[in-house]
């Protein structure tokens, strides 16, 4: 008997549906049979928001190198809940600025976060590591949330160390960037707002809080990014105070979602895949690839958006001025094109060119900073880590921005430190 359901007018409507991933985590069949069939991909929305889903590593290396053709205006990202609002009343940040003034943007902080400068940082996030660790050992009989306990706190206190944030104020800054990156998700909205509502309510109070930081800092210089930034010059002319604050409140944001969650779901793809997790813990210098590995696996980020300046030409497709071009990261690092088995997550690959900072002009300004992060997170707690379960349901959070496990619980037990 013939199906009396209707298909779905756009198969791949959940690309970008926040309660899909949610509910299910990474659409990877979908993706794969984008990847294989219709690489780019108009998904026509009835909303006004269409797009065209690109799926391949070379498509979005070739965008994200194009910064004069695919511009990264906003919107940045395709979220109905976002787009549906006339305008969202942000100054513009780093992350939505294009040539050439993004570069001037860029260096003025990129000179701190180069290898050998963060390399020196080493001993600082080493210490916060450390201490966060110790919380795991005070949850041992009860076992604990990984994501509150280490995934969340850590990114979070490096990220306010750099810019210079007071320690006792790191929790409220927590708050504000889970506000700010996760307002789809309504646990981190308050009673009776709006995604764009909290988005924009958390902004004002972090420009606030920084402008107040700002003032303190022009008075009592420290050698920290919210001094450097309060100083900084473009062009010869001091950075506009509005944009001085959306650099502040966008260093927190992009390093805190992002790094938390390839931390939480690193340890979920360690104990999903045992045999990877004895393998690295019995060969500490399979660490560096192990990292790579989970920020492939993980790809924090789901998508970004560009909007084309003009007529363009993509894998043979006409791309028109206007319209709007979704690279689908995640997809990208698990592409057949690339990687002999992607599908597999290998803590001893040895090449690994996965694009989960993104590529080209925008290319992840914290990617050091993040990858010392797992680095040290991962040294210390895996030859600790003598059992290990999930104990209960991984939660999801609800974004089509950033692939979230806002809750890990785990059991475990600790060998004493070596
Ligand atoms: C695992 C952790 C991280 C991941 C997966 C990640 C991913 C990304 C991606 C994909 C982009 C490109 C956005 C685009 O296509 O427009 C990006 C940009 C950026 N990230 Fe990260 N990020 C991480 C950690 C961090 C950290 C720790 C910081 C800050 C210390 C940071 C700061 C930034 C900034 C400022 C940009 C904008 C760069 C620009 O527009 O030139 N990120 N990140």
């Amino acid at each position: 008997m013939a199906s009396t359901q209707q298909q779905p007018a756009e198969p791949y409507g959940h690309l970008v549906d926040p309660d899909y991933y949610q509910r299910s985590g990474y659409p990877h069949e979908s993706w794969r049979e984008l990847r294989t069939e219709r690489p780019i991909h108009f998904i026509e929305r009835e909303q006004g928001d269409s797009y065209w889903a690109i799926t391949k590593h070379a498509d979005i290396t070739a965008i994200g190198r194009q910064p004069e053709i695919f511009s990264s205006r906003m919107p940045v990202v395709r979220d109905q809940e976002l787009v549906d609002a006339p305008s969202i009343d942000l100054p513009q940040a780093i992350i939505t600025l294009d040539p050439p003034i993004h570069a001037k943007y860029r260096e003025l902080v990129s000179k701190r976060m180069t290898p050998r400068k963060v390399a020196k940082l080493h001993d600082d996030i080493e210490k916060i590591a450390i201490r966060i660790l110790k919380d795991l050992e005070e949850h041992e009989d009860a076992g604990c949330d990984f994501v509150d306990t280490v995934a969340a706190p850590l990114p979070i206190a490096v990220i306010a160390y750099l810019l210079g944030v007071p320690a006792d104020d790191w929790r409220q800054l927590y708050k504000w960037t889970n506000e700010s990156a996760g307002s789809s998700d309504p646990e981190n909205r308050r009673d009776g707002e709006s995604s764009r509502d909290t988005m924009q309510r958390a902004a004002h109070e972090q420009f606030r809080y920084f402008a107040e930081l700002r003032e303190e800092r022009l008075a009592n210089p420290q050698d920290d990014l919210v001094t450097l930034l309060a100083n900084a010059n473009v062009d010869g002319e001091p950075l506009p105070v509005m944009d001085v604050l959306a650099f502040y409140q966008i260093l927190l944001a992009a390093g805190n979602e992002t790094t938390r969650n390839a931390t939480s779901g690193g340890l979920l793809a360690l104990i999903e895949h045992p045999e990877e997790m004895a393998k690295v813990q019995a060969d500490p210098s399979l660490l560096g690839s192990t990292v790579e590995e989970i920020l492939r696996w993980t790809s924090p980020v789901i998508h970004f958006a560009r909007t084309a300046t003009r007529d363009s030409e993509l894998g043979g497709h006409e791309i028109r001025k206007g319209e709007v071009v979704g690279m689908f990261y995640p997809s990208a690092n698990r592409d057949e094109d690339v990687w002999e088995d992607p599908e597999r997550f290998r803590v001893d690959r040895k090449r690994n060119p996965h694009i989960a900072f993104g590529v080209g002009e925008h290319y992840c300004l914290g990617a050091h900073v993040a990858r010392l992060e797992l680095n040290v997170i991962f040294r210390h707690l895996l030859p600790r880590l003598a059992e290990v379960e999930i104990t209960g349901p991984v939660d999801r959070l609800r974004s089509n921005l950033i692939g979230g496990v806002k809750r890990l619980p785990i059991r475990y037990r600790l060998k004493p430190v070596a």
